[in-house]
């Protein structure tokens, strides 16, 4: 397939670096300064895209969605931080009959990690004497905290037991990937689930399996659905 690149920073050189390994062509890369107005992405430079992988930051995601979904590019986002937009993208996808598959995590097994936590959270609900809390750890780099897993997995633990907080504490420090952490503590024992990315490796996997699944199909995904399909 023929991929467009946009944002080439620490995950845009992961996918390159992979989506090469696989056999596919880069054929655009954009960096944010090549992109100030979204000029990087008129619909002339985007001939011949198979699919996009947009990666870049909070504030500049959605003009770039805006403009790949309005050019008919399929498009697989994993920046994180916009989330709150996605209704607007939503009706913007289905107005242009386009396709978009978005995560705030790419990783196969943080996906395994969110139900087994689903699961651990149903079984302790209504149990007295744990606290419940999550912890994410991240390289200093990155702009948004909560991360979007860590309110992804907030999210899924609260659905089954609605009656606990769960608060999330951010760490950001030197060049961590990516450590996501469920914890239930008594003053007796502590029950600790954990997720560790040790590289960017499976981030950049699982983003370029969903570039590989997309064309073809339209409409707005997760990357969940794509993996499970849309029953939980
Ligand atoms: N879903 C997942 O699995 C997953 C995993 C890891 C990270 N992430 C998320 O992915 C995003 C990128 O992470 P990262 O670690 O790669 O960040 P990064 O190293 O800071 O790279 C961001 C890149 O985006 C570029 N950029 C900024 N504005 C742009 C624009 N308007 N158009 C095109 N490119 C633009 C930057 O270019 P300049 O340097 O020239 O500004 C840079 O190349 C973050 O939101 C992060 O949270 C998601």
């Amino acid at each position: 397939m023929r991929l467009a690149i946009i944002g080439h920073g620490r995950m845009g050189q992961a996918i390159e670096t992979l989506a090469r390994e696989r056999g596919h062509t880069i054929g655009l890369v954009v960096s944010g300064g090549d992109n100030r107005e979204g000029q990087a992405l008129a619909p002339g430079q985007l001939a011949g895209i198979d699919v996009a992988l947009e990666f870049t930051r909070p504030d500049a995601a959605l003009g770039n969605l805006e403009r790949l979904i309005g050019a008919g590019i399929p498009t697989v986002t994993g920046t994180t931080g916009w989330f709150d937009k996605l209704p607007e993208i939503e009706r913007l996808v289905r107005e242009r009959g386009g396709a978009l598959l978005y995560a705030p995590n790419f990783s196969v097994g943080v996906q395994l990690f969110l139900r087994a936590a689903e699961d651990l959270a149903r079984r302790l609900a209504g149990r007295p004497g744990f606290e419940a809390s999550i912890v994410e750890q991240h390289h200093a780099g990155k702009r948004d905290a909560p991360s979007g897993t860590a309110l992804r997995l907030r999210d899924g633990v609260r659905k089954v037991d609605p009656a606990r907080e769960f608060p999330i504490s951010s760490v950001r420090s030197g060049t961590i990937p990516g450590t996501h952490s469920l914890l239930f503590e008594s003053p007796a024992e502590t029950i600790r689930l954990e997720h560790v990315a040790l590289g960017r490796e499976a981030f950049a996997a699982g983003a370029l399996s969903a570039a590989e699944w997309l064309p073809g199909h339209q409409g707005l995904f997760s990357f969940e659905e794509m993996l499970f399909g849309r029953e939980r």
